[in-house]
């Protein structure tokens, strides 16, 4: 068991985009294939590939497909500058909040900025050769800032962590979870305490399924039991990731990251977040400035279930192929519950969704949240550790971001 068996997130294969879809793990680990950049956009949307590094390879993969089928045919430069800059446009904002998904929108951009010399086709290997350089250095990024956060901690370390920030939310490796990974080579690793993470439930689906195939003891609990274990001492560190941090420090991340920032606050649990470089954005000054996804409120009034079906007899298969003859076959189903059958592949699957809630209720789905600087006891990144002593960590930040630049 080690974290080198864990999937590679997304890839470029055969002039298309390979990732796992994880909508479906971890019970099932299907690898979706992307041809076209709009393709990728509804991958992104879904949360197919999701987490704010693996989100940043997206946008330039994303870029690459656009490349692939469309750009390398255009030879008229404005033509060609035009129609980069409305995919660009499109495909930075799938999802707003994650500064690295228009940051590796960007990284393609920053190929045709200056007057264009190459053709088309010479332009369209540079944009997949930058993309699978973007994926390599992701992996790079997440070792150096696993080592650097590993060495915050001693033998014996209890975390607490939310959403997954492990290998799936990156290329490979991940962040928050990166540095309970080296952590744990190092010895050090007692318990992870994974929240679920709801409404998508990324902890309890990803998390604990990346946790448990390295080996590492852990234990899942829902959202509101965070306060519980840490009254109860069980707690040592919080460590979760970031999708955007902010020129004066403060952190947007999954929905319930500010809320356990003050719980650990309460209980005098240091609060750490790891991130690469790539989630800071000092174009914005502070948290309130961020674009908030708000998500399908279906999120939160029922529950889905996707899985496989597995006709036992010919009569149960011959009537799945009946149902599937004109491809997915959406089922009669009454108090608003959802469920379609598709045949994929020789295989059966299903995706349905329940309603639990009145279907009247009135709802409210941020995915992320705001945590102030002020909460945060440090920040891993992969060019060092900046220490929160004095609450306001806007010099270091510039000062790290400069040194890089
Ligand atoms: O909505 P998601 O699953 O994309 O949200 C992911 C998170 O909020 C992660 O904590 C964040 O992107 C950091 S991932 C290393």
């Amino acid at each position: 068991m080690s974290v080198e068996n864990l999937p590679r997130t997304i890839w470029w294969e055969d002039d298309t985009v390979r990732l796992i879809d994880q909508t479906r793990l971890p019970l099932q680990g299907d690898v979706l294939v992307c041809n076209t950049y709009q393709g990728l956009i509804t991958a992104i949307k879904s949360l197919a590939v999701r987490g704010a590094p693996a989100l940043g390879v997206a946008g330039a993969y994303a870029m690459a497909l656009w490349s692939q089928v469309e750009g390398r045919f255009i030879e008229d430069v404005e033509e060609y500058k035009t129609r980069f800059s409305q995919v660009a446009e499109e495909i930075a904002h799938a999802r707003p909040t994650a500064i690295n998904l228009s940051w590796g929108v960007g990284q393609i951009a920053d190929l045709i900025k200056d007057d264009r010399r190459m053709s088309a086709e010479e332009l369209h290997e540079s944009i997949v050769a930058r993309a699978n350089e973007m994926a390599e250095q992701d992996e790079a990024a997440n070792r150096a800032l696993g080592a650097f956060g590993a060495e915050l901690f001693g033998e014996g370390t209890k975390f607490l962590t939310h959403c997954n920030t492990g290998s799936l939310a990156t290329v490979f490796f991940g962040t928050a979870l990166g540095v309970i990974f080296t952590a744990f080579e190092q010895g050090k690793v007692e318990h992870v305490w994974v929240d679920e993470t709801r409404p998508l439930n990324q902890g309890g689906r990803l998390t604990a399924w990346e946790l448990l195939q390295v080996g590492i003891p852990s234990a899942l609990i829902t959202d509101s039991m965070a306060a519980d274990v840490m009254a109860k001492g069980w707690v040592d560190a919080v460590i979760l990731g970031a999708d955007r941090i902010c020129s004066n420090g403060d952190v947007v991340n999954k929905i319930g990251t500010y809320g356990l920032s003050v719980l650990a606050k309460e209980h005098d649990i240091p609060f750490y977040v790891a991130a690469p470089t790539t989630s800071v954005d000092t174009s914005l000054a502070c948290g309130a400035d961020v674009e908030i996804e708000e998500r399908d409120p279906r999120e939160i009034e029922g529950v889905t279930v996707t899985g496989k079906l597995d006709p036992s007899d010919s009569t149960v298969a011959h009537a799945l192929d009946a149902l599937t003859a004109q491809g997915s076959c959406e089922l009669p189903m009454s108090k608003g519950h959802h469920m379609t059958i598709d045949r994929k592949g020789g295989g059966y699957s299903f995706d349905a969704w329940f309603r639990t809630t009145p279907p009247q209720v009135m709802s409210f789905n941020p995915a992320f949240d705001m945590t102030p600087a002020k909460n945060v006891t440090a920040y891993i990144t992969e060019l060092g550790v900046i220490h929160n002593e004095t609450g306001d960590p806007s010099k270091a930040i510039r000062d790290l971001i400069e040194g890089k630049e």
